[in-house]
């Protein structure tokens, strides 16, 4: 339980197990959103936010995995909020650090493969490293799939997937009228895994600041109100009970 626990309001409720849903989705996308406003609320400083935004994150992520649900994509850190203060990017960073020193046994106990999403050679040494060291030592394993997004944008993973075609096409491997959607998805930092089903992002924000552009074309979207601290796995449980009443027509007239 997080340090500031005693601010957090979160509905204790007993968690859903996978029988208890009709319909799951396979690959889970959340934009964890709200911490600097929760922090504000308790007249605390917004690492603060963030800090209990981790706790959040903890018990998501022990959510996932016992609904045995494929993949689990989390926004962490933008491109776009490197434009923070150097004491908030300082405050994530060593976030990071301290995430990964507390999770990496019991995830990779627990079977989880993590993958980061983004372009990890901006970041600093250190978190590189236990970000490689992450990826290399649950790289086998066959559990649930956590993609970690961290200066990770949409836009810069196009970019990046059309500069390797533009690769193959210049070595002569490829033609480019036979570029396919299959070949953009498997260019991307999620290839091999399912497009998603479901994102949810938090704080009531209805945006997608730049997450998954191309694995979202149908996807379902909620947006509780609720900031990401007091995300609680009640709210999480009551979110994957709507996208399984959601009809997903792909176009077709059902
Ligand atoms: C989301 O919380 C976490 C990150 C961007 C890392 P915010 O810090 O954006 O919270 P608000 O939007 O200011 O409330
Ligand atoms: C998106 O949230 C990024 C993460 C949650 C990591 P932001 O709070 O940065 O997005 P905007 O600026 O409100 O669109
Ligand atoms: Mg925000």
């Amino acid at each position: 339980m997080g340090i500031f626990h005693l601010f957090s309001h979160k509905a204790q409720r007993a968690a859903m197990k996978r029988e208890d849903f009709a319909k799951l989705p396979r690959h889970v996308a959340i934009i964890m959103d709200g911490n600097g406003r929760w922090a504000k609320k308790h007249k605390l400083n917004v690492a603060m936010g963030h800090r209990q935004g981790v706790e959040t994150l903890r018990e998501v992520i022990r959510h996932t995995d016992d609904l045995k649900i494929e993949a689990l994509s989390i926004y962490a850190f933008s491109t776009e909020n490197w434009k923070r203060s150097p004491e908030e990017v300082g405050a994530l960073m060593q976030l990071i650090l301290e995430f990964f020193a507390s999770e990496i046994d019991e995830l990779d106990e627990k079977n989880v493969r993590i993958l980061i999403l983004g372009d990890k050679s901006a970041l600093p040494d250190k978190q590189r490293e236990v970000l490689i060291e992450a990826e290399r030592r649950t790289g086998d394993n066959t559990g649930l799939r956590l993609n970690i997004a961290l200066n990770y944008g949409g836009r810069a993973e196009l970019v990046r997937a059309a500069q390797l075609l533009a690769e193959e096409v210049k070595a002569g491997e490829l033609e480019a009228a036979d570029i396919t959607e299959q070949m953009i998805s498997d260019r991307l930092y999620t290839a091999g895994q399912p497009d998603v089903d479901l994102m949810i992002r938090t704080s009531g924000e209805m945006r997608l600041s730049n997450f998954l552009l191309y694995q979202c074309a149908y996807a379902e979207f909620l947006f509780p109100t609720v900031l990401w601290p007091d995300f609680s796995v009640a709210d999480y449980d009551e979110a994957l009970k709507a996208y399984g009443g959601r009809e997903r027509r792909f176009g077709k007239r059902l």
